[in-house]
């Protein structure tokens, strides 16, 4: 595989190499994306052994979760550094990755019908063109067996909005700006780089997203809710450190899942797709 870096904004690639994206799903609302995207890709997967392809995998979140459950995973992201933390955590894994490779989701160095699940979460809002998300879905595709899943994630519409409401941030000039533009065109830009503030990226309507992912040809099992209302509440850590309330915030999300009215409540949609 190439080690030249994939054409990248700018942006996107400071941002990563800066933040501590390898910290991210063990913090704050986060916590419930693992969660419920965990619980999401065990419903459908099939069982190991059966190969995996992770891409913009990071720093290997949930590649090393299934590779610690038998199956054999390969991860792809496009930023160096957190390429370098997955093979440096893989080397101490009691179950290595089969993998870890510089790479974009727009052009996969892998062969046509090599893996059985593709997960793409993240790509697909880091892609801020039509065009280009059709590109990274038909490559995910291609490399698929028949009967292989994609399991694709994107950011909702209104998460700046909600985002601004819980961190009291709409009193910000920078960030209004910033969320009025998210709001109207879905193209969220952050071109001060203020911490918190995320990076380029498009954030979906759900029916968007849906139109995308049937558009790529795969046949579409479902679109789901990650969060629900569970990033909204003020109290949300002392909530997740307690067992049985942790239950009732995972269960009130996986209430409203397919909801449609309820959808856009959720930071991050899970689009599950099937090769023909
Ligand atoms: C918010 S992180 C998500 C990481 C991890 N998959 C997760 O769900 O927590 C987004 C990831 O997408 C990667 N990414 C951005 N553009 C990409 C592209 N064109 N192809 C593949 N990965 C990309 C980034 O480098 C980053 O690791």
């Amino acid at each position: 595989m190439s080690h030249d870096l994939p054409r990248l904004d700018d942006a996107i690639r400071s941002y990563y190499d800066r933040r501590p994206e390898e910290k991210r799903l063990s913090q704050g609302a986060s916590q419930i994306e693992a969660a419920r995207s965990k619980e999401l890709i065990q419903r459908f997967a099939p069982d190991p052994p059966s190969v995996v392809l992770d891409v913009g995998g990071a720093a290997g979140a949930y590649s090393f979760w299934l590779a610690a459950k038998g199956y054999e995973v390969h991860l792809v992201d496009p930023v160096q550094r957190l390429v370098d933390l997955a093979s440096a955590r893989n080397e101490d894994a009691p179950r290595p990755l089969a993998s870890a490779e510089v790479g974009d989701a727009r052009s996969l160095e892998v062969p046509d019908g090599a893996v059985d699940m593709v997960l793409l979460l993240g790509p697909l809002y880091h892609l801020t063109t039509a065009g280009e998300r059709a590109t990274a879905l038909s490559e995910a595709a291609r490399v698929l067996k028949a009967g292989g899943l994609l399991f694709a994630a994107c950011i909702t519409r209104w998460a700046s909005l909600f985002n601004g409401l819980v961190h009291d941030r709409l009193a910000d000039p920078a960030f209004v700006t910033m969320m009025e533009r998210d709001l109207e065109t879905g193209q969220h830009r952050n071109p001060d780089e203020f911490p918190g503030y995320f990076t380029t990226a498009y954030f979906h309507t759900p029916d968007e997203f849906r139109a995308e992912l049937t558009d790529s040809g795969l046949g579409l099992l479902g679109v789901y809710g990650l969060e629900g209302p569970a990033g909204l509440l003020g109290d949300f850590e002392e909530r997740w450190a307690d067992s049985r309330k942790r239950e009732d915030l995972i269960r009130a999300a996986r209430e409203i899942e397919e909801e449609p009215t309820l959808m856009g409540l959720s930071p991050h949609l899970l689009g599950v797709g099937r090769k023909r």
